[in-house]
């Protein structure tokens, strides 16, 4: 079975567009400077067609604008320079010079406090995430990546995950031995074991192959991964749960970072700020439209689940909160409690 193609996005071709024409513009004039762009390297491992991909199109675009070329954001999409397993190193041996990791990444290379944004059921609503991510805590996460020579620029969102898999998950029970491609996230690993699944973690860019040969027989995205992956072709059951937040974080190294004049990294970044702000406008709407697209396509079944099983699945892996809270500190957990406003 083929993949569909994405539905077409008039705001992404508008950018192509934007983007295109500058970058046009900037190879027919190099007299105006007489040196080549400065390259920003940005590799991340989604579609284009996604809240991540849009927003590095969208910093692209507003760079080449607004310096007329002189500075150029190559995007690199889909892994296809570097993936989850060698885009932290590409990062720190400036092989790449940006990425936007999901927050569930940070944990395994040596930032667990970023997995309290995998706890199951802690958000209701981004505007919950966005109280955490936009005040003091977020901004101290941000600043503790200084301990690996990385720079935070700022978060933004994706979405809420939902479960899919080979059979219909409606209760606890039907997890019960199921091989889930996971993240490298100890609180994702954790809250699978706790539904009585089997965690793999997998690369990303993996997944959907192993969810294929049968390697795995379920996984969680947000809307927006699922649809664009085709992982729908390999997922005969999609389950609305709605159990946890993925989100990034853009981050450079300080050695890139540093090197710049210092009007360009506030160039770079009021553009990305401004990239940030309108990821986070357009992400829900590009769940929705995930959403539409596999109502339409029809092969995959879509499950709500009733409000019963949705708080036994809430119930069941509770004691995933204080694992964490062990691990990093109670009082950070309650601090996050008290910034979500809970
Ligand atoms: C991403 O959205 O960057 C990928 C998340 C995942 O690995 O599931």
């Amino acid at each position: 079975m083929t993949h569909p193609a994405p539905p077409a996005n008039p705001e992404r071709r508008r950018l192509l567009r934007l983007g295109a024409s500058v970058a046009a513009a900037a190879l027919h004039a190099p007299g105006l400077t007489g040196q080549r762009p400065l390259r920003v390297r940005f590799s991340h491992v989604v579609s284009e067609d996604t809240p991540k991909g849009l927003v590095a199109q969208r910093l692209q675009a507003l760079v080449l604008q607004r310096t007329e070329g002189r500075i150029d954001v190559e995007v690199y999409p889909d892994a296809r320079l570097y993936g989850d397993r060698d885009e932290m190193e590409a990062l720190h041996t400036g092989a790449i010079d940006m990425l936007a990791p999901s927050l569930s990444k940070f944990g395994r290379v040596g930032f667990p406090e970023f997995e309290v944004f995998d706890l199951p059921f802690l958000f209701d609503h981004l505007d919950a995430v966005h109280r955490v991510t936009q005040g003091a805590y977020g901004h101290r996460l941000l600043a503790g990546l200084h301990r690996l020579g990385l720079v935070g620029l700022g978060y933004f969102d994706n979405g809420f995950k939902h479960m899919s898999a080979d059979r219909p998950l409606h209760e606890v029970a039907d997890f019960r031995g199921l091989r889930v491609r996971v993240q490298g996230s100890r609180v994702i690993a954790a809250q699978m074991r706790a539904l009585g699944a089997r965690p793999v973690p997998l690369p990303f860019s993996a997944t959907r192959e192993a969810l294929a040969k049968g390697i795995v027989q379920g996984t969680e995205n947000p809307l927006s991964n699922f649809w664009t992956q085709g992982m729908h072709e390999v997922q005969p059951h999609l389950s609305l749960t709605r159990h946890g937040y993925l989100g990034y974080a853009v981050i450079t190294s300080e050695r890139f970072w540093s090197r710049l004049r210092p009007a360009d990294r506030a160039l770079l970044q009021t553009a990305l700020s401004e990239a940030i702000a309108y990821g986070n406008r357009i992400a829900g709407a590009q769940q929705e439209k995930a959403l539409t697209a596999l109502r339409a396509w029809g092969g995959t079944t879509i499950h709500e689940p009733t409000a019963r099983q949705r708080a036994e699945l809430a119930r069941v892996v509770e004691p995933v909160h204080a694992e964490l809270g062990q691990r990093i500190g109670p009082d950070r957990i309650r601090e996050l409690h008290r910034a979500i406003g809970a």
